[in-house]
Order: structure tokens, then C-alpha cells, then sequence
């Protein structure tokens, strides 16, 4: 499973890409309207600390089909090679998405609440489908068991698509779906240092320096 960052926050991509097996950035206007300047300077930026080789997400955001594919053309030319443009699954997104899969440019259906959104996008061409989860379950629905059903649906049709799973609040969302095989999941920071946020993990790791010093009155091998 690949892990994106759904954020803008430079300082919060920096952390997280040191500390964590990560393999690219997603953003969508919101985000980047939180990073409070022009949004061409925070993709740029995010470029620059990422590298050239892992794929950053970024949305069109004009809503009519011209609008789509002008913003699609600019976020390319923008941040080059490994950049997929988000693209909502709506019938204006759809017809975005098929001219933009003859250009070559990778799309990503994006804003999907339901399987069939995923399944139109994934036939507009899109290389990846965004389904919400966070989202679907505060609408009272079962955010993990829709991407699972959509996993289900481009699989079963031998679709050239992945689910990259997004909107999430907790970890046992995220391990639930990588259980169940999907390829990417994106995640805000908060919900990344809440992975491995767990007394019983800190406090295992210290008593094993604490024993050790007891015993050489070292905290590292290296020191004996
Ligand atoms: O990128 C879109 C998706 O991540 C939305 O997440 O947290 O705003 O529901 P959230």
C-alpha cells in the first residue's frame, strides 16, 4: 500500500517524510487555501521537498470541462513529471477525464461518496478513484465498506484503476483497508502520528535504555 500525505503544511511533508515510508503528497483546494498564499507557490514548494520522483496530487478547479482541462494543463506544467490532476467525479469531471487520458495526463477521480461515481471515473480513464471515508461515515454510511465495495468493482472488471483512499480520522480506518489490498490510502499528519502514538510502544522502548544503563551505565552500544 502506498502512503500519500493529504496536506500542504511544508514544515508537517518535511517531518513526515523523514519519519515515515511515504510516496507522495495529495492536496485539493481546501488544503491549500490553509496554507494561507498562492496556491502555485505552496505546490511548487511541495515539489521541491518531495523530489521529482514521487507523484504529488493537485486539483483542477474550475468547474466548467474548458476550465478542467486549462487547470489540468497548468498544474502539469506547473510541477511536471509524477503529478496526477484531481479531477471531481461528476459528468463534467467525466468528460475531463477521458480528454485528459488522450493528452497522456493522469487523472484522479476525486470527491467519490459512492461506488458508481468510482466506476464512471475509472471508465472516464482515471488512473486513481478518491473515495472519502471519513466523510461517507459521518453521513451515516460505511465509509470503509463503500472503498472496499469500489476495490471490489475495478477489480472485478480488470479496470486500469486504484483506490487511493482518502478522508480519514483514525488508524483502524487505514489498516482495515490495507487488509483488504488497497493500493494507496492519504492521510493528514495528525492521523499519521497517531499510527505509532502508544504508551505501551514508548514505554517498551525506554525501559530497554533503562536496562541497559542499570547494567554498563551506557545508552547506546556504541558508547561501551
Ligand atoms: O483530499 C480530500 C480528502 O482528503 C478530504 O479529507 O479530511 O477533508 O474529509 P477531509
Amino acid at each position: 500500500m502506498k502512503l500519500f500525505i493529504d496536506d500542504a503544511n511544508i514544515e508537517a511533508i518535511r517531518e513526515l517524510i523523514e519519519y515515515y515510508p511515504i510516496d507522495g503528497v495529495t492536496t485539493n483546494p481546501s488544503i491549500l487555501a490553509k496554507a494561507g498564499k498562492d496556491p502555485r507557490e505552496t505546490l511548487k514548494e511541495i515539489r521541491e521537498v518531495i523530489g521529482d520522483d514521487m507523484i504529488i496530487f493537485a486539483q483542477a478547479v474550475d468547474l466548467s470541462f474548458e476550465g478542467m482541462i486549462r487547470d489540468a494543463h497548468m498544474i502539469v506544467n506547473l510541477l511536471g513529471a509524477n503529478t496526477v490532476v484531481k479531477i471531481p467525479s461528476t459528468p463534467i469531471g467525466f468528460k475531463a477525464m477521458m480528454a485528459l487520458q488522450k493528452e497522456g495526463i493522469p487523472t484522479c477521480g476525486t470527491v467519490v461518496y459512492t461506488p458508481m461515481q468510482a466506476l464512471l471515473a475509472a471508465k472516464a480513464g482515471a488512473s486513481y478513484v478518491a473515495p472519502y471515508v471519513n466523510r461517507i461515515d459521518n453521513m451515516g454510511y460505511d465509509g470503509v465498506g463503500i472503498v472496499k465495495q469500489i476495490q471490489d468493482i475495478l477489480l472485478n472488471n480488470n479496470m486500469a484503476c486504484e483506490v487511493l483512499a482518502a478522508s480519514f480520522k483514525n488508524s483502524q480506518q487505514v489498516l482495515e483497508l490495507a487488509a483488504y489490498g488497497i493500493e494507496n490510502v492519504t492521510c493528514g499528519p495528525d492521523v499519521f502520528r497517531g499510527f505509532v502514538k502508544n504508551a505501551a510502544i514508548d514505554g517498551a522502548v525506554q525501559d530497554f535504555v533503562d536496562d541497559f544503563e542499570k547494567l554498563t551505565g551506557k545508552t547506546s552500544m556504541s558508547s561501551l
